[in-house]
């Protein structure tokens, strides 16, 4: 197949790049290389063999040439930085959810052609994770937000009538209770993709993205990715930094796993499938800036805050059941060696750590309390 992969030149799109092509595909690349990401233009990463077709997703005329004779498209190309999208709020919404839309009408015309489209959804889009309360033996809660109130008083954990929750493996059933203007538009990725992709008999898949790491993550971007904001600290002698109590725990999968996921998904034509692409395993933040720490043999720990974001969520871990029954997917990199070769690369790169300022960014809007 000729694959076109939006945001192809970027940290997932050029593993799974990397993929199809080793799988015999011939891969399009089509991304507007953004600054904040490719500070120093194309990727020198970027496989040879990958066509790289500079533009923009909401430039109609670029996307109909990128598509010609493409036969699946797998799209990546987003705004990716939660705390940044509740600022640079128009810009989200017109890269992520206008891109789209462009994407889809432009597609919609090929549609004798394009036989698979798979997009890049997010765990962002759930909100809170999923929990049960360990005294009544409830479980598949799907809470809001923890109340300002509570989280002024530094209570951190989920409560109900008082009582502490505990997280559990969250399904893709899970109510969507997306907190931020990134997590909104990539609802939009999503159901957009679905809701044409059915329309028009275009096998559609959205894969749900659980935190993903490793190498090629930009490092020098302060927006986005904890891994890479930790590791950008630790580069520069920095403590990192964990809001809240660093207790908060996330489902913590290696990119060349994704990779794998969306090369399972593009070659399958399951159509109007969700699926979690996670290990189903919890890290917290300390756990990883521990774990990075160790990788590059920095003896710093992390700094904990004790402040918190606005739409921060406390714990959420993915149910891996439906990715492995739908599309025979299961995570395989474990966190250790993960991290460890995510520092074996990181201490070949230079980073400028621009985490203060993006964090004063935050401050100044009221958004870190
Ligand atoms: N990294 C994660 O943990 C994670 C988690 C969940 C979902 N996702 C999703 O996966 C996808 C890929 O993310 P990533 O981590 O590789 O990020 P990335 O920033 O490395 O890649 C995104 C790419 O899109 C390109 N791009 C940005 N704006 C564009 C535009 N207007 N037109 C064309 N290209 C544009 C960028 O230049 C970049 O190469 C995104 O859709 C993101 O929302 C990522």
């Amino acid at each position: 197949m000729r694959v076109l992969v939006t945001g192809g030149a970027g940290f997932i799109g050029s593993h799974l790049a990397d993929r199809l092509l080793a799988a015999g595909h011939a891969v399009r690349a089509f991304d507007a290389l953004d600054p904040q990401v490719h500070p120093d233009g194309p990727p020198a990463y970027l496989d040879p063999g990958v066509e790289l077709v500079v533009g923009d997703v909401r430039d109609a005329d670029a996307l109909d040439r990128a598509l010609d004779d493409v036969d699946a498209v797998v799209h990546l190309a987003a705004a990716v930085g939660v705390g940044q999208s509740m600022y640079e709020i128009r810009r989200y919404v017109d890269v992520n959810s206008v891109g789209c839309a462009v994407l889809l009408e432009r597609l919609v015309e090929r549609r004798d052609r394009v036989r698979r489209l798979v997009v890049a959804s997010s765990m962002s889009i759930y909100g809170e994770g999923q929990y049960r309360d360990p005294a009544t033996g409830e479980s598949g809660l799907a809470p809001g937000l923890r109340p300002e109130a509570q989280l002024a008083a530094r209570r951190w954990e989920l409560e109900r009538d008082g009582r502490p929750l505990a997280p559990e493996p969250t399904r893709e059933d899970k109510p969507l209770l997306p907190t931020s203007v990134y997590a909104v538009t990539k609802r939009d990725h999503e159901e957009l993709c679905l809701s044409v992709g059915e329309a028009y008999g275009i096998p559609t898949a959205a894969l749900r993205l659980f935190n993903v790491y490793g190498p090629r993550q930009a490092l020098g971007n302060p927006y986005t990715g904890v891994a890479a904001i930790f590791g950008s600290r630790l580069l520069n002698g920095h403590a990192p930094i964990a809001f809240e109590d660093g207790a908060q725990t996330r489902d913590f999968v290696h990119v060349t796993d994704v990779a794998r996921a969306f090369h399972l998904a593009v070659e399958s034509d399951a159509a109007g499938l969700v699926a979690n692409v996670c290990t189903g395993r919890p890290a917290s933040v300390v756990d990883i800036a521990r774990g990075l720490a160790r990788g590059l043999g920095a003896e710093i720990e992390p700094e904990v805050a004790g402040t918190y974001r606005a739409g921060d969520i406390r714990h959420c871990i993915g149910d891996p059941a439906r990715a492995r029954a739908a599309l025979g997917f299961e995570a395989e990199v474990g966190l250790d060696d993960g991290l460890g070769a995510l520092a074996g690369w990181m201490a070949e790169q230079e980073a400028v750590d621009r985490v203060e300022d993006a964090m004063e960014e935050l401050r100044r809007r009221g958004l870190e309390r």
